[in-house]
């Protein structure tokens, strides 16, 4: 047990060479706790709000109001808090703000803040994080999706889908699943060329889509699980996150690449042709956010058939998520820190998946930074699963990398969570 004593912020820069927010905070006893806060490209319209200074500097996407809002606000509210009661510094801080949607301090400076001060108690505890969240309960290093082409927002909307990736379905351990998916993204990448489709990587570092429609970039995936020697659909399986809210709304959805307006029901149809052809076992955001109708119909027709995650659509949010529940919307809820703003809520909104039967997956943003904290959130919390994007890039290697030194130091978690779709 140690009280706060210092809480610094300062702005650094993400994957994407933006501006964003780190805070340290140290303990009475010296502990340092670090927490940066990602950005989201594809962002719910209900999400935590990121402050920025608006204006013209670094297209108006600057943090300096975030981090005076912190180091005038927040620290001096902080100084002499006993680090540890999480719970209690969260209310501060969603108190502090006053907002329902965190658009006063800003969910950026928040996220940053309870981020920090949990690893500065975990640094107090001496434990690693992963150990401190998990509370000495047994618990699992998560299953990856791990992303080979991307999409949408994050490549110019080059094609429509965001996300193709990959789960390592045949893998039995998380260094296991590293080695695979590490020959699927080679391959890929071999088959690009061979195309003449080599085009560099998206903003999570998959292969650039150099497509002439969606369904070729799950042809081409199909093709690179085989080159890599395995079986697709067993050793390895097929994840989307078809970020419906970024091309459609009021129940029209408009795929450029095809050149198509569909409503809700001819984009599901479509989907569940796509589930009915390809080796696809989890698909996230299938309809738009605001489409609960569309979201229900889906997850009906798909009848647990493949994992139906709600990220735009639930935000992390432990009231949506319990809404989803009763309405049987989605079977899984996509677990993004900075989407709800500070751990306690996060933690909720897990909890809340979790208690209603759902998968949860905790996932990072398309702008991200070497934090490499939602890999020990994903164990200690026991999510099952865990999404950082591609295979490339530091910022996402940095995540991947962490999970083989979790799981090949000891004290190790208690397996691998290979079975966690199966919990469908
Ligand atoms: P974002 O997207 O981080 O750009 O919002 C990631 C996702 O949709 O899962
Ligand atoms: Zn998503």
């Amino acid at each position: 047990m140690s009280r706060i004593k210092h809480v610094h912020a300062r702005r650094i820069w993400d994957s994407r060479g933006r501006p964003t927010v780190e805070v340290d905070i140290i303990t009475e006893s010296g502990a340092l706790g670090r927490g940066i806060a990602p950005a989201g490209a594809s962002r719910g319209t209900r999400e935590a709000i990121e402050l920025r200074d608006g204006g013209t500097r670094f297209g108006g996407l600057d943090v300096l109001h975030a981090v005076q809002g912190i180091q005038q606000e927040i620290a001096p509210a902080l100084v002499g808090l006993e680090v540890a009661d999480q719970t209690k510094l969260d209310a501060i801080l969603i108190a502090l703000d006053g907002t329902a949607d965190k658009s006063r301090l800003g969910g950026n400076a928040l996220i940053a803040t309870s981020l920090a001060a949990l690893h500065a108690a975990a640094a107090q505890a001496q434990l690693p994080l992963w150990r401190y969240l998990s509370n000495d309960r047994p618990v699992q290093l998560p299953l990856p999706q791990v992303q080979i082409f991307g999409g949408g927002a994050h490549a110019d909307r080059r094609v429509d889908v965001q996300d193709f990736m990959v789960i390592a379905t045949g893998a039995r351990s998380f260094v296991e699943a590293m080695e695979m998916t590490a020959e699927v993204y080679r391959h890929a990448g071999l088959l690009m060329k061979k195309r003449g489709a080599s085009q560099g990587i998206a903003d999570e570092g998959g292969w650039w889509p150099a497509f002439a429609h969606n369904e070729e970039a799950l042809d081409v995936l199909v093709m690179s699980i085989e080159a890599a020697g395995f079986v697709p659909g067993q050793d390895v399986s097929i994840a989307l996150d078809i970020a419906a809210s970024e091309f459609g709304q009021n129940g029209r959805y408009t795929l450029g690449l095809e050149k198509m307006e569909l409503d809700t029901d001819g984009l599901i149809e479509k989907l569940l042709r796509w589930i009915d052809k390809y080796p696809i076992v989890s698909i996230e955001d299938p309809v738009a956010e605001d489409d609960a109708k569309g979201m229900i119909a889906f997850t009906n027709a798909v009848n647990g058939r493949v994992q139906v995650v709600g990220d735009d659509y639930l935000v992390t949010n432990a009231k949506l998520v319990q809404e989803a529940a009763k309405q049987k919307a989605c079977n899984a809820v996509l677990i993004k820190p900075n989407q709800a703003g500070t751990i306690t809520e996060t933690l909720s909104a897990l909890t809340a998946a979790q208690e209603a039967g759902y998968a949860t997956i905790v996932s990072a943003r398309s702008g991200e930074t070497e934090d490499v904290a939602i890999v020990h959130l994903a164990t200690g919390w026991n999510a099952g699963q865990l999404k950082v994007g591609s295979f490339a890039r530091s910022e996402r290697m940095a995540k991947w990398n962490e999970g083989i030194r979790v799981e090949t130091t000891a004290p190790h978690p208690q397996g691998f969570a290979w079975r966690a779709l199966q919990r469908i």
